[in-house]
């Protein structure tokens, strides 16, 4: 179950405002298209491990837990510091943490699903006992500020839980898990470089409208999949918390599967798409401010590069 949760944003706000003195932009165009007023961007200094690590520190502190009782950390994350070493064990260095094993994890947007899913196996099979999952990211370093399509839609910042095994009862904590990847849709959404290819880091490329279709289409497979097998309906459910990347997806789902909309936790506006870190980040923002209480039912679910697509209902 999970027992705490924290997060981090940089101190930088770029407004709609902003940007429109930058490129030909405007906060009309933006917010009607997606919802966004403005987003965190991360100084030089503020890397993705040390926004995670932020974010980390705050959920261990929430949960009243100290680094010797973590003894798995997932990262989430398309923004790693370095190709390699994983920049879960960045975290992991960064919080006094020196037992147990830390990874990444790779799903892109959907990457924080992905992690709670893993992060619950491990807890499940007895592997570990009490996880840090991270979702952190900077795309503010692979967005293509040239290009107005893509780069007004992206933030930075990162999210954290400590998941838990379900209570002895079994009726708090991961109920089920969705997952889903079809490596066909590649070219839809895109880094165009890496060490293996180019050499380079590379930067976003998206294909707007068929990642609009794609994510309102077909997405909500996983949402009814995981419903169904915890058994419980939409109407059940108290909290939905999407991956924040546009307004119009985000209700458009939760239209179609029938939840309704006051139970839909919002962020893009304040966070923009901040990728793997944006349910965790909403997830603290809705526990802070008393919307998500010990006992309520949480859907989280997301889509991303891939394309990869996943759904977990949680009792938190
Ligand atoms: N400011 C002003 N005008 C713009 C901007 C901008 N930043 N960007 C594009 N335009 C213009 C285009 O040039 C185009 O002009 P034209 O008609 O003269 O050619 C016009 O606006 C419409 O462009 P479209 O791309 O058709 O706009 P659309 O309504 O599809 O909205 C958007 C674009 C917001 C990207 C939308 O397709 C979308 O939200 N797609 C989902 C993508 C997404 O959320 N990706 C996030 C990453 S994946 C994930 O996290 C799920």
């Amino acid at each position: 179950m999970v027992v705490g949760t924290g997060s981090s944003l940089p101190a930088r706000v770029v407004t709609n405002a902003d940007l429109a003195e930058q490129m030909d932009t405007s906060d009309a165009w933006i917010v009607q298209r997606t919802g966004i007023r403005q987003r965190h961007i991360a100084a030089a200094d503020e890397t993705t491990s040390v926004l995670g690590a932020r974010a980390a520190r705050a959920a261990l502190e929430d949960a009243g837990l100290t680094a010797d009782d973590i003894d798995l950390v997932i990262c989430a994350t398309s923004t790693p510091d370095h190709t390699f070493p994983a920049t879960a064990t960045q975290i992991q260095a960064a919080l006094g943490i020196h037992q147990g094993a830390a990874f990444d994890l790779q799903a892109v947007c959907a990457g924080f699903v992905f992690a709670v899913s893993t992060a619950d196996k491990f807890l499940t099979t007895g592997a570990a006992r009490r996880a840090l999952v991270v979702g952190a990211e900077t795309f503010s370093r692979i967005v293509d500020w040239e290009d107005r399509t893509t780069c007004v839609l992206f933030g930075d910042g990162a999210g954290a839980i400590v998941l838990e095994a379900q209570d002895e009862a079994g009726n708090r904590g991961v109920l089920s898990a969705s997952l889903r990847s079809d490596g066909r849709h590649r070219e839809k959404l895109y880094v165009d470089g890496g060490p293996g290819s180019t050499g380079t880091t590379g930067h976003l490329r998206m294909e707007g409208r068929d990642v609009f279709r794609f994510a309102v289409g077909q997405v909500t497979d996983v949402i009814v999949e995981a419903f169904a097998q915890a058994g419980v309906t939409a109407e059940e459910l108290d909290w939905f918390v999407p991956h924040q990347a546009n307004r119009r997806i985000i209700e458009a789902s939760a239209d179609k599967i029938g939840i309704a909309r006051e139970k839909i936790v919002l962020t893009v506006d304040r966070h923009g798409n901040t990728s793997a870190a944006s349910i965790p980040l909403a997830l603290d923002v809705a526990r802070r401010d008393g919307r998500i209480q010990a006992g309520d039912l949480v859907m989280i679910e997301a889509i991303g590069g891939g394309f990869s697509w996943g759904a977990a209902l949680i009792r938190w």
